[in-house]
Order: C-alpha cells, then sequence, then structure tokens
C-alpha cells in the first residue's frame, strides 16, 4: 500500500492545490494533506478553518484524508506511515526552495522520498498569497478557488 503525504500551509486551498490533491490521489493508495499548524506565519484561516474547506472540497474523493500537524515535516510522515512526500512545482522559481527542502528531508530520513507534480498549465500562475491579496482589494477569486473558500475568504474581509 502506497501512502503519501501532501503537505502545505493551505491558506486558503487552491484550485492549484486541488489539482495536485485529486491527481495524487489516482497514483497512491492513500493520500494525507498535511495542513501545517505553525502561528509563526501568521495565517489569515486558522488551521481548523483550513482543515475545514479542505475536507469540504475533498470530500468526494475516497482515499484523502485531511490531518493537521506542527512540528517537522518528516516526523509526521514518520508518525502516519508514509512513503512518499508528494509537492507541486509550479514554475522555475519554486525549485531552489523546494529542491533545498526535498534534499533536507532526504537527510533528515533517507526512507521517505520527494516525488514532484508539475502544476497543471491553467493553476501555474496561482497561489494563495495572490488570492488573498486580491480578496483583501474586494476583488473577485471564484475563478481561482473552490466556491465555499471564496465564500469563506469573503466573510474574512468583513
Ligand atoms: O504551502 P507551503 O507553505 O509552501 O508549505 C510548506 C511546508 C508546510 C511543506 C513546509 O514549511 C514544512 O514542511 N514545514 C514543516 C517544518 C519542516 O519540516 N521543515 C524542514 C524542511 S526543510
Amino acid at each position: 500500500m502506497l501512502k503519501a503525504i501532501y503537505p502545505g500551509s493551505f491558506d486558503p486551498v487552491t484550485n492549484g492545490h486541488l489539482d495536485i490533491i485529486r491527481r495524487s490521489a489516482k497514483i497512491v493508495d492513500q493520500l494525507i494533506v498535511g495542513v501545517l499548524n505553525n502561528n509563526a506565519k501568521s495565517p489569515l484561516f486558522s488551521v481548523e478553518e483550513r482543515v475545514n474547506m479542505l475536507k469540504e472540497v475533498t470530500k468526494d474523493i475516497e482515499n484523502v484524508k485531511i490531518v493537521p500537524f506542527a512540528g517537522l515535516l518528516i516526523e509526521f510522515a514518520k508518525e502516519q506511515g508514509a512513503d512518499l512526500v508528494i509537492r507541486g512545482l509550479r514554475a522555475i522559481t519554486d525549485f531552489e526552495y523546494e529542491l533545498q527542502m526535498s534534499q533536507t528531508n532526504h537527510k533528515l530520513d533517507s526512507s521517505i522520498e520527494t516525488m514532484f507534480l508539475t502544476t497543471s498549465i491553467e493553476y501555474s500562475y496561482l497561489s494563495s498569497t495572490s488570492v488573498k491579496e486580491i480578496a483583501v482589494f474586494g476583488g473577485d477569486v471564484s475563478q481561482f478557488v473552490p466556491k465555499i473558500v471564496a465564500v469563506e475568504l469573503e466573510q474574512k474581509m468583513k
């Protein structure tokens, strides 16, 4: 049984994340979406809100579980009995950070591999940061995030 972790901040989950979740869930037997609980990053949404939004938008995917985590990703992966970490790569600008992270994680535990999926072209420009910025200035985010996330963002901005 192949088990993978797809970790991230998901503040909030975008259509780009959801695309990676759907594609990864077809490759592995079980996909755990690990939601980073780190207040030092000052997220817009609490970890509970981020977990709930992810649960809602992945409820039709049978082999996906949403689990919050704090601390080291590699420790969380071991705790969950995962074989793989999956990350999405949007553009060359992501590469350096992702390479460093995967190599560091591999040094910490060489039994856990990192696998990269390239983002679908239609989401290659998309980030949670730009979605939040659009929302802050009252822009329409409906083409970038699932409907319930757009609603939650609108509520937050009130
Ligand atoms: O969506 P993000 O913010 O790009 O996700 C980053 C994340 C959560 C994958 C990364 O910050 C992480 O793994 N944090 C946990 C701490 C850790 O393990 N750090 C060592 C890896 S270099």
